[in-house]
């Protein structure tokens, strides 16, 4: 696998694909990788002839109460596992080549950004925002893969691409669970044996509130008996339940009418958890 560590050097291997023609997707990650960054690497590799994964843990995403220095580095076996999907080339840069001394700007998502994780992680977004427009600026992919697990973030992301025009198709990949429904996440690892079996709940429980509201219980109604199963099953703090426009992230209002999303993050135990659930307003099947 061909690793590359500069901007020059992967503005050169694009060039060379561009010049034969070939498409291009971008996986930006930051490192530790599981089966949903693989779920990612394959749908970059349906859809384009070369893939980029970039793995960089991103300083400016994390407040200073949250341990950056703590996030699992793990390049080498990272390496490995993405030589047993397929074919990637790997960019893997430094602090200080994505923020070199004298780095002042930051991209903003207003709206999208606000609430949910947002409010309790205030500068995470705009740190992601910033990262990403530079690495799709760095890459210039046709396509940039996510996943759904971050479903604010996916939002965050499709919103500033069109804001900024930026020419790439986001494509969001559903997330990738455990036989029991557990989101797969780096940070599962840190869950007790009693603690790992307590957090399948939290798919269940936003599976049913998913089917609650779409069978016409109220959204709030259907959040709060929610965050009320939730606290019973060990989840605290329950930082947040909320039912939201699916691609705008408003509160909901009226009735169901378009795609809505119920997204919550709470703690088990030392361990932060997110996951999120479609919820298809009646008579319709698929976003
Ligand atoms: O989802 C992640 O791993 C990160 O937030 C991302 C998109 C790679 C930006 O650092």
């Amino acid at each position: 696998m061909t690793v590359v560590r500069t901007i020059a050097a992967l503005r050169a291997e694009v060039a060379a694909w561009r010049r034969r023609g070939e498409t291009l997707a971008l996986v930006p990650t930051m490192g530790a990788l599981h089966e949903g960054h693989l779920a990612l690497m394959r749908e970059g590799l349906r859809r384009a002839d070369r893939v980029v994964v970039s793995i960089f843990v991103n300083p400016t995403q994390f407040s200073p109460e949250e341990d950056l220095a703590r996030y699992p580095r793990q390049e080498a076996r990272d390496r490995d596992t993405l030589s047993k999907v397929g074919q990637c080339l790997l960019f893997a840069p430094t602090v200080a080549e994505m923020y070199p001394e004298g780095f002042s700007t930051r991209v903003s998502v207003a709206g999208v950004s606000e609430g949910l994780c947002g409010a309790f992680r205030p500068v995470h977004f705009c740190g992601v925002a910033t990262v990403v427009t530079k690495l799709l600026l760095q890459t210039l992919p046709d396509v940039a893969v996510f996943g759904e697990k971050d479903y604010q973030q996916l939002q965050v992301i499709r919103r500033l691409v069109t804001d900024l025009d930026i020419p790439v198709r986001v494509v969001g990949v559903p997330t990738v669970r455990e036989a029991d429904g557990l989101a797969l996440s780096s940070r599962n690892a840190s869950l007790s044996a009693p603690e790992r079996s307590r957090a399948t709940a939290l798919y269940q429980i936003l599976q049913e509130t998913s089917a609650a509201v779409t069978l016409g219980v109220a959204p709030n109604a259907a959040a709060a008996a929610a965050v009320d199963r939730l606290l019973a099953a060990g989840f605290t703090p329950l930082e947040y339940l909320e039912v939201r426009d699916a691609h705008t992230l408003a509160p909901l209002t009226g009735p169901l009418i378009r795609p809505a999303r119920v997204l919550a993050a709470a703690w088990m135990g030392r361990t932060r958890l997110i996951d999120n659930v479609a919820i298809e307003p009646p008579g319709t099947s698929g976003s």
